[in-house]
């Protein structure tokens, strides 16, 4: 419920993470309109209903006029591997240029583009290009340039250089609105529209992956990408995980002109349950509890007031070297030394564990695995947020830390005794040793 969820106990865990159940667990509202619709009908997208209608010009009025076209689907892999159809079908081209350490699905062509993945497998292909993360704080270009827009900017126009000097032409940039695998970045402003216009240039669109950043989670806006200002406008815009408030649907949005160019293959896109009447229903469903319930402004108040926390806890632990974010997107970068900062990856790992004790769920992310992340449902509140800057100031200053954290390598020796094992953990543990627990014994 909300932003806590239940184990077969009964405790309660606050979510810290869960940016799929986007308005909160099992809103009434989103369990009611997929009911409601579930008793009427639901069918593939061959029969024509209004809520596909609905949504689409629902979804249209948060976007810029420019992105008018809808295209339905299951999964943000599917809207991605779409949008790179989308992409080589309007330009011609096939290279893309995406960025370092950044993720875009699970799909054979997507882990081609995600080099958070090829990197760990057979590498890079020859039609992908990848640039450096514009990360003001471990990046190449630090906050200390004197232009590190400009700098990110001209690199990938390096990159589309390079390529063309080898004959090769660029479809699509793919880039996450705010790179979050890539470690709860927040690109500088425009940096977005340098980019494009080197991409554009090229031959090439925009895509911006809206899949985990979407749908008012940085609260002063809908879309993350508008965070680069009102001129920016994506050539695609990809949408998943929150649309359905864990329900399995996906989008494309993007131009007349792009997809024109898609529709004169002749080859139809059909998908045989995107967009149908439930899922659509639960589409509308979230928009209405996001502005039923002000969540963009709450995102807003609640996060600033957990990046001031997280500030002040800055002063105080060196361990904290940098505190990013926006709405309910931050990151808190740790590290080991101030100077090289080099990522305090062990440090992240028994922090997140110790909150679990204390049944707080966060993780990590980022290239060192050293960035704490926050991305909760957007009804996470204050007092959830001062209750886990509070354990967190705790950890950390404790001899806990002193003793198991950064100064050694044993960082998960127990602290304290964890919570009883589960029964039924018990018993298959029992099982696998051909014992038996006695209901008595239970
Ligand atoms: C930025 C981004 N794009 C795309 C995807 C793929 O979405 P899905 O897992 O729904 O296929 C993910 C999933 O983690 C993601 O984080």
């Amino acid at each position: 419920k909300g932003q806590y969820i239940y184990d077969e106990h009964g405790r309660e865990y606050l979510d810290c993470i869960n940016n799929v159940s986007h308005v909160g667990h099992c809103h009434p509202d989103v369990v009611k309109a997929a009911h409601e619709q579930n008793q009427l009908l639901n069918t593939n997208s061959r029969y024509l209903h209004d809520n596909l209608v609905d949504y689409a010009k629902r979804l249209s009025k948060t976007l810029p006029e420019k992105l008018c076209t809808f295209y339905f689907l299951n999964s943000g892999s599917e809207a991605n591997d779409l949008a790179l159809r989308l992409a080589r079908q309007y330009t011609k081209h096939e290279d893309v240029i995406v960025l370092d350490h950044a993720y875009h699905g699970h799909l054979t062509s997507l882990i081609d583009i995600s080099p958070y993945k090829f990197r760990n497998l057979e590498g890079q292909k020859e039609w992908v290009h990848v640039a450096p993360l514009p990360d003001t704080y471990r990046g190449i270009y630090r906050e200390d340039h004197k232009d590190s827009v400009l700098a990110y900017a001209n690199e990938v126009k390096k990159i589309i250089d390079q390529a063309q000097k080898k004959g090769r032409k660029i479809a699509a940039f793919f880039i996450e609105s705010l790179p979050s695998v890539g470690g709860q970045i927040i690109p500088p402003e425009g940096y977005f529209q340098m980019i494009a216009e080197h991409v554009h240039k090229a031959g090439g669109v925009f895509v911006a992956d809206e899949i985990q950043v979407g749908f008012g989670r940085v609260g002063k806006c809908f879309w993350a990408f508008q965070l680069q200002g009102e001129d920016f406008v994506p050539d695609i815009v990809t949408m998943g995980k929150p649309m359905g408030n864990g329900h399995p649907i996906a989008c494309v949005a993007t131009t007349k002109e792009i997809a024109e160019a898609f529709a004169d293959t002749g080859v139809e896109y059909f998908n045989t349950f995107g967009g149908n009447p439930v899922s659509c229903a639960i589409g509308l469903a979230v928009l209405d509890v996001i502005e039923k319930e002000h969540l963009q402004a709450h995102a807003t108040q609640v996060g600033n007031f957990l990046m001031e926390l997280l500030n002040q806890q800055k002063v105080k632990h060196p361990i904290i070297g940098d505190v990013r974010g926006v709405g309910l997107f931050i990151g808190v970068d740790l590290i080991k030394d101030q100077e090289k900062r080099t990522p305090a990856t062990k440090e992240a790992e028994y922090l997140i564990t110790r909150f679990k004790r204390e049944y707080i769920l966060l993780s990590t992310d980022g290239p060192g695995r050293n960035v704490l992340k926050f991305k909760p449902p957007l009804c996470f509140t204050m007092d959830n947020a001062k209750l886990v800057v509070d354990k967190m100031d705790e950890i950390l200053t404790g001899d806990e830390f002193e003793a198991v954290g950064p100064k050694s390598q044993n960082c998960f020796a127990p602290v304290k005794a964890r919570p009883s094992l589960p029964i039924v953990k018990l018993k298959a543990i029992l099982e696998n040793f051909g014992l038996n627990l006695s209901s008595e014994a239970l």
